[in-house]
C-alpha cells in the first residue's frame, strides 16, 4: 500500500513532505516486529501511527489495544499491564490477566509512554527484550508475543537527564523513531485541514461550511498553532457553531486564537515592509516603556533618600512600585526577550545592596543639581519645580532645607 492510499484509508489530511516521510516509515516497519516510538508535539496526529503499523502488519487479525500510560494510577499500572494473582493486594479478589497477556499475538500502543513509573519501566524493558513478564504477586515467568508502539509528546532525553526515564528503555523503545512534525512546519497543510474540518462541521451541524476571507486565510496559515491539528480542529468547530455569518474575516478569526501575539505570527514579519514598520513601532514602545520606568525609578530613589519620608510619600512610592511591576505582569510590552525586572530581585533587595551607599553621594550631588536646575527654570517657583521633578512641594521644601540649596 502506498502513502497516498494509507492517508485515504486512515483519513489523514496533508501533503507535506515531512508528514509523508513519517507515514512512509510506518509503512516500511509495519511488516516487522520492531518496536517503534512515535514522538511529536501534542495534537500532531501521533495516534494514527500505531493503527497504521498494526493494520499493515501480519498481526492485523490479532488484538490491538491502546493504553494511556498517563491516565492509569501509579499503584495499579503494573497490574493493568502485566496482570496480578489473587490476593496479591487488597481488593485483588481474583487473578487477572494484564494487557501484555491478553494482546498476545497483537500490538500494544503505549501512549504517553514517558509517564510510566520507573519500576514499570523495568518490567517493560524485560518484556521488550525477552517477551518475559511476571504477574504482580507471582514468581512465575510468563511469555508473550506482543509488538509495542510507544508515543510521547515530551522530549525523552530531558526526562532521562532528570532521572524520570531509563536510558536503556529509551534505546530499546526508540529502535525505529517516527517524528510527527508540528503543524507550523507543514503550512501547506493548514488550509487543507481547515477545509476538511469546516466541511465536516457543516455536515454535522447541518449548516453551510464556513469560508475564510483572504485576510483570515493569511492569519490561519501564519499562526503558530501551539495545539497543532487538535487546536485547528476545535477552533474550526467552534467557529462553525458560533458564527452566524458563514464568511469569517480576520477580526472574527483573531477572537478564536487567544494566544495570538507577536511570537505566534512568525511569518508576518518576513520581508513585508508594512509589518517591519509594526515591529519597529513595537520596539519604540518598549523603549518608551523603559524610559517611563527609569523616570519612575528616579523619582522613587529621590524620595527614598529622605530619611524621614512622610506617610504621603510612602504611599506615592508604593504606587510607583505597583506601576512598575503591574506593567510587566500585564505584558503591555509584547516582546518577550526584553525583561525589565533585574534578576528577579524585589525592590527592597535592590535598595539594600551595598553599592547603593557609595553611589548615594554622586546621586545626592545629581539630586541637588536637578533641584537647582528645576528651580532656575521656574524662577524659583517651588510648586512648578516640584511638579517638574515629580515630587511633592513638601518634599522639595525639605530637600532645599536639607541640602542648603539657595
Ligand atoms: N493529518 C491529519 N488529518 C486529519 N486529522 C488529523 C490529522 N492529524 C491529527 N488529526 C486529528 O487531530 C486530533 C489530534 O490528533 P491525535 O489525538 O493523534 O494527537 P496526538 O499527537 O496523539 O496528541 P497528544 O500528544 O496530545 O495525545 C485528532 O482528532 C486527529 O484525528
Ligand atoms: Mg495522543
Amino acid at each position: 500500500m502506498d502513502v497516498q492510499s494509507i492517508k485515504q484509508r486512515f483519513g489523514i489530511i496533508g501533503n507535506s513532505v515531512l508528514l509523508d516521510r513519517a507515514i512512509d516509515i510506518a509503512r516500511q516497519v509495519a511488516s516487522t516486529d520492531i518496536t517503534v516510538l512515535v514522538s511529536g508535539e501534542s495534537g500532531t496526529g501521533k495516534e494514527f501511527f500505531p493503527k497504521i503499523i498494526h493494520q499493515l502488519s501480519p498481526r492485523k487479525h490479532g488484538p490491538y489495544i491502546a493504553v494511556n500510560c498517563g491516565a492509569i494510577p501509579e499503584g495499579t499500572i503494573d497490574s493493568e499491564l502485566f496482570g496480578h494473582e489473587k490476593g496479591s493486594f487488597t481488593g485483588a479478589h481474583e487473578a487477572r490477566k494484564g494487557y501484555f497477556e491478553v494482546v498476545n499475538g497483537g500490538t500494544i500502543f503505549l501512549d504517553e509512554v514517558a509517564e510510566l513509573p520507573l519500576s514499570t519501566q523495568v518490567r517493560l524493558l524485560r518484556v521488550l527484550e525477552s517477551g518475559e513478564f511476571i504477574r504482580v504477586g507471582s514468581s512465575k515467568v510468563l511469555k508473550t508475543n506482543v509488538r509495542v508502539v510507544g508515543a510521547t509528546n515530551i522530549h525523552i532525553p530531558d526526562a532521562i537527564s532528570s532521572g524520570k526515564f531509563r536510558q536503556d528503555l529509551y534505546y530499546r523503545l526508540n529502535t525505529v523513531p517516527i517524528f510527527v512534525p508540528p503543524l507550523r512546519e507543514r503550512q501547506e497543510d493548514i488550509f487543507l485541514l481547515f477545509r476538511k474540518f469546516a466541511s465536516d462541521a457543516g455536515e454535522k451541524y447541518r449548516m453551510p461550511a464556513i469560508q475564510l476571507t483572504p485576510d483570515a486565510q493569511k492569519i490561519l496559515v501564519s499562526y503558530r498553532w501551539p495545539g497543532n491539528i487538535r487546536q485547528l480542529k476545535n477552533m474550526t468547530e467552534q467557529i462553525s457553531i458560533i458564527e452566524k455569518n458563514r464568511e469569517i474575516n480576520s477580526e472574527t478569526m483573531v477572537h478564536y486564537l487567544p494566544q495570538l501575539n507577536v511570537s505566534d505570527l512568525p511569518i508576518l514579519y518576513k520581508g513585508d515592509d508594512a509589518n517591519k514598520f509594526t515591529e519597529r513601532e513595537l520596539l519604540y514602545k518598549v523603549l518608551f516603556d523603559m524610559k517611563k520606568d527609569v523616570n519612575d525609578l528616579k523619582q522613587l530613589v529621590m524620595t527614598l533618600m529622605q530619611n524621614d519620608a512622610p506617610a504621603s510619600s510612602m504611599h506615592e512610592n508604593q504606587q510607583i512600585i505597583k506601576r512598575l511591576y503591574q506593567d510587566e505582569e500585564q505584558g503591555t510590552t509584547p516582546i518577550h526577550p526584553i525583561i525589565i525586572k533585574p534578576d528577579d530581585k524585589t525592590m527592597d533587595e535592590l535598595i539594600q545592596e551595598p553599592e547603593e551607599i557609595e553611589e548615594s553621594f554622586s546621586l545626592q550631588k545629581k539630586e541637588i543639581d536637578y533641584i537647582r536646575k528645576a528651580l532656575q527654570k521656574h524662577d524659583g517657583k517651588r510648586k512648578d519645580a516640584a511638579k517638574e521633578l515629580g515630587i511633592s512641594e513638601r518634599t522639595l521644601y525639605r530637600k532645599i532645607k536639607e541640602f542648603n540649596i539657595e
